[in-house]
């Protein structure tokens, strides 16, 4: 703790007045606050490092975890809480660039205790307890941090710290209070007494932390439970009870999408599952991210804004889907064919090289317009706004993958080829999924069309009805999959 102003200070300081009343020191404090000296910059940046150390971590984890589990509203949480650490560390990171301090030392570990305690939450056994590890005790603990360091450092000589503070707290605040009704919506009181013994480890190793200014406590680290054994990634999606079919390839979205005698109602609908569908790019991207160590933090910053635009994006084809009145669960079959081939099938670069391929495919006139216009065309506003942002946003991972993909490749040219090479070499086993009876490709759009016509008082069209076109011949691209593919 920084010594207090002496009292004399803190009372010539109380006498002090501005210039008629007005607020003083550009409305950052009073005077008597601010004769009290604070934190020196090297305080304040130990400080900064931890809090960073621990938004890193949590941002890890979020990432590492998301493919996995199978909750859809939990991964889509966990791509935004992702986003959320990612942009305070790249703030603590300039700012700690900004104290004397060139942003080295950032990837050292402030204590042990802390690399235990963020171990054991990635290797939580259970949703339950992860969750608990997370929103009980890590965020909560980080919380503390920020204000305590707010609190301490120096009103005006430390504003910029104070200001990032400030605005990390909020949207922790926001992470916990999330957290807090995921925890009471999801784990039982036989889930938290299951995960008492590993929540046991994580305070054992937040207590073996030093208060900040203290002297280093003696307490020793406890014994290593869920991080025993190093933290593998798992990349198979899993996906909860209401993507019963999620091998299903039967209903292809672009083949009707791009037909001039299909309705436009009816290509709202496919576009709405294509974006609910995109639920599949943050359990991919999360596989790079999780699986590409060693880049400059931009790159995991960078590849974690587009991760979570995705995730809206799948929520934008929900939020479409409650609006006309669409059971999607019971009638749309939302697959995993794409993250799970990518994931079981390619390396982490070459991953890459097909979201690349598949998004620089998305720009021109047929693409991204497209379905903006047919938004717009469609008269339905909701749809209309949403295209508009998806396109804005693929337009921002077009340069996402020029920075970090195509920067790493001898051309440009090259680099779209080899998307492309890597995604004709997964295999989709449309046949042998149904063979080993995982699906049967059954065609759910008529139910769907049938649905939303007759919640929205529609004469359901002829042509749309009769649509039955899958994905066992023609990919999303609507390039003709060869036989050995
Ligand atoms: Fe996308
Ligand atoms: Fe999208
Ligand atoms: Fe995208």
């Amino acid at each position: 703790m920084p010594a207090p102003a002496s009292e004399t200070a803190r009372q010539f300081a109380a006498g002090y007045a501005t210039y008629r009343n007005l607020p003083a020191l550009a409305g950052l404090g009073s005077f008597t606050e601010a004769v009290n000296p604070g934190l020196s910059v090297e305080e304040s940046v130990r400080c900064l490092k931890v809090h960073h150390y621990a938004l890193r971590r949590l941002h890890q984890i979020f990432i590492a975890r998301l493919t996995a589990e199978p909750i859809y509203e939990l991964k889509m949480a966990f791509s935004y809480h992702a986003h959320l650490c990612a942009e305070h560390v790249t703030a603590l990171r300039a700012r700690v660039g900004e104290m004397r301090e060139p942003p080295l030392g950032l990837e050292k570990v402030p204590h042990p205790g802390l690399e235990l305690l963020f171990d054991e939450i990635l290797g939580a056994p259970t949703t339950a307890e992860l969750l608990l590890g997370l929103y009980e005790l890590a965020l909560p603990e980080l919380r503390d941090g920020l204000q305590r360091h707010q609190d301490i450092t120096h009103v005006l000589a430390d504003q910029p710290t104070r200001r990032l503070l400030r605005f990390a707290l909020t949207e922790v605040e926001e992470m916990l209070a999330y957290g807090r009704q995921a925890i009471s919506a999801l784990v039982s009181p036989d889930d938290r007494a299951q995960a008492l013994d590993g929540l046991a480890v994580l305070c054992a190793a937040l207590a073996s932390v030093p208060e900040p200014g203290a002297e280093p406590a003696a307490s020793a680290l406890p014994t290593r439970r869920n991080s025993a054994k190093p933290f593998r990634f798992d990349g198979k999606p899993r996906r909860d009870e209401r993507f019963p079919d999620p091998y299903n390839m039967g209903v292809n979205a672009e083949v009707f999408l791009y037909d001039e005698k299909q309705p436009l109602d009816g290509k709202v609908l496919l576009m709405f599952y294509k974006r609910l569908r995109e639920i599949d790019v943050p359990e991919m991207m999360a596989s790079i991210l999780a699986e590409t160590p060693d880049k400059p933090w931009g790159y995991y910053r960078d590849l974690t804004r587009q991760l979570w635009d995705e995730a809206r994006h799948a929520m934008m084809g929900e939020v479409g889907f409650a609006s006309v009145g669409v059971d999607w669960p019971r009638n749309v079959m939302v697959n995993f064919t794409w993250s799970l081939g990518l994931n079981t099938q390619l390396t982490p670069k070459e991953r890459h090289a097909v979201l690349y391929f598949i998004e620089q495919g998305l720009m021109p006139k047929t693409g991204k317009r497209h379905e903006w216009e047919v938004g717009v065309m469609s008269k339905n506003p909701l749809a209309a706004t949403f295209q508009d942002f998806d396109w804005a946003d693929e337009v921002l991972h077009a340069r996402v993958g020029r920075d970090w993909y195509v920067s790493d490749m001898p051309s440009a040219h090259e680099a779209v080829a080899y998307g492309d090479r890597c995604w004709s070499k997964v295999l989709m086993g449309w046949e042998e999924w149904r063979q080993q009876g995982l699906t049967q490709h059954r065609n759910w759009w008529p139910d769907t069309y049938a649905q939303y016509c007759s919640q929205n008082g529609v004469t359901p069209q002829p042509d749309a009805m009769a649509f039955s076109t899958s994905y066992q011949s023609v990919r999303a691209d609507l390039k003709d999959i060869s036989a050995s593919a």
